[in-house]
């Protein structure tokens, strides 16, 4: 991995996130997903150990980079240099209300503090129940499957999703067509959901495991290198600043997983939110990247983080 992308300068101890990741490649030609795969692992240069699962504060140094150069997210005007600035983390815990039942993500370190940005705190929502959840879930399994990990391409995975991102994203398709992601087959399912349906399917949802996909090995190269270093021509952050180093997301900052997703979905998002069509992306994050990335580098991510865990 070459480090030349500004938003890899995060610190000493945020780069040992990096340290370590596999991704599913298909050996080319491979008919049936899964049957050939192969597990590439690359580490990241000085050959930091891998970081654990536990808090980074353990083996990571908890000083980040210094960030006072960098103006915060708002106030970064478009067009120039990196578009977006996720603050460095302090590892305090943000105080968000999270629902209760677990979630393989909460042991994320934070990457944004509250207090830059605000949104982190909002919307306050009921502790959710898993078990209330699973028993609500009925109607969604028609689409996302019975433990949210959907066979249909087009339809998002949502098993093991950050809990706090999926319940932004059902109250965002409940405001319809004044809300700022709105698609018609959702808004039905959750137009009549009260907060607290939301967070129970969420809790539940959440608590499941995505299942793996795989990545063809002729897009791995491509889509690693924006996905870990992002591309500093055209001002692509590396996606792995917010959505990990394994693309397991962050629960708190509701940076949403990727990993393990169908492509065909992601590929469609990233369209959406150049289109500008998907608008719910705080400070446009998602719809100023997704400009700047050209067609054959979206496609390439987008199958990049399906194979990778
Ligand atoms: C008729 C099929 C269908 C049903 C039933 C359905 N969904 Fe969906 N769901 C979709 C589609 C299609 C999308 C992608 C929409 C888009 O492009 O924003 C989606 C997206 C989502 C997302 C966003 C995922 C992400 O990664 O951003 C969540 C969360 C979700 N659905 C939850 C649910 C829940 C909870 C239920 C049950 C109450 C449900 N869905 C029922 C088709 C369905
Ligand atoms: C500065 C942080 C940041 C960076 C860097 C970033 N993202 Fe995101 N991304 C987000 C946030 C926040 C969301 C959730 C937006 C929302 O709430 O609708 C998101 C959402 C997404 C989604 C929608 C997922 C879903 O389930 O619907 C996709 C796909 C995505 N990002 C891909 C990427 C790719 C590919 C890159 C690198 C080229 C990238 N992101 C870089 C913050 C980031």
């Amino acid at each position: 991995m070459e480090i030349k992308n500004k938003w890899m300068c995060f610190g000493s101890g945020f780069l040992l996130m990096f340290a370590s990741h596999c991704v599913r490649a298909e050996a080319p030609g491979a008919k049936i997903p899964g049957a050939e795969t192969s597990s590439v692992t690359s580490a990241s240069p000085g050959s930091a150990p891998p970081a654990p699962a536990t808090p980074a504060s353990s083996s990571a140094p908890a000083t980040p980079a210094p960030i006072g150069s960098s103006p915060p997210v708002e106030t970064a005007p478009a067009g120039s240099s990196p578009p977006i600035a996720p603050a460095a983390a302090t590892p305090a815990p943000a105080p968000v209300p999270s629902a209760s039942g677990p979630n393989v993500m909460t042991s994320a370190k934070p990457l944004v503090s509250p207090t830059v940005w605000p949104e982190l705190l909002l919307p306050s929502t009921p502790p959710g129940n898993a078990s209330a959840g699973q028993a609500k879930s009925q109607v969604c399994a028609a689409c996302h499957g019975p433990d949210g990990n959907s066979t249909v391409p087009a339809w998002p995975k949502i098993a093991g999703q950050s809990d706090l991102y999926l319940v932004k994203s059902l109250i965002e398709y409940r405001k319809g067509d004044k809300g700022n992601r709105f698609e018609p087959s959702m808004f039905a399912m959750v137009q009549n959901l009260s907060d607290q349906d939301i967070a129970d399917l969420a809790a539940y949802f959440a608590s499941q495991t995505m299942s793996p996909g795989t990545v063809p090995a002729s897009l791995v190269s491509l889509g690693e290198k924006i996905y870990r270093g992002g591309n500093l021509a055209t001002g692509v952050p590396a996606c792995a600043a917010c959505h990990g180093a394994e693309g397991e997301g962050n629960n708190l900052a509701k940076f949403p997983r990727l990993s393990g997703q169908h492509p065909d979905y992601t590929l469609d998002q990233l369209k959406k939110f150049k289109a500008k069509m998907r608008k719910d992306d705080p400070n446009g994050i998602m719809q100023d990247i997704s400009q700047r990335l050209s067609d054959e580098e979206m496609k390439a991510v987008s199958s990049y983080v399906s194979g990778l865990h």
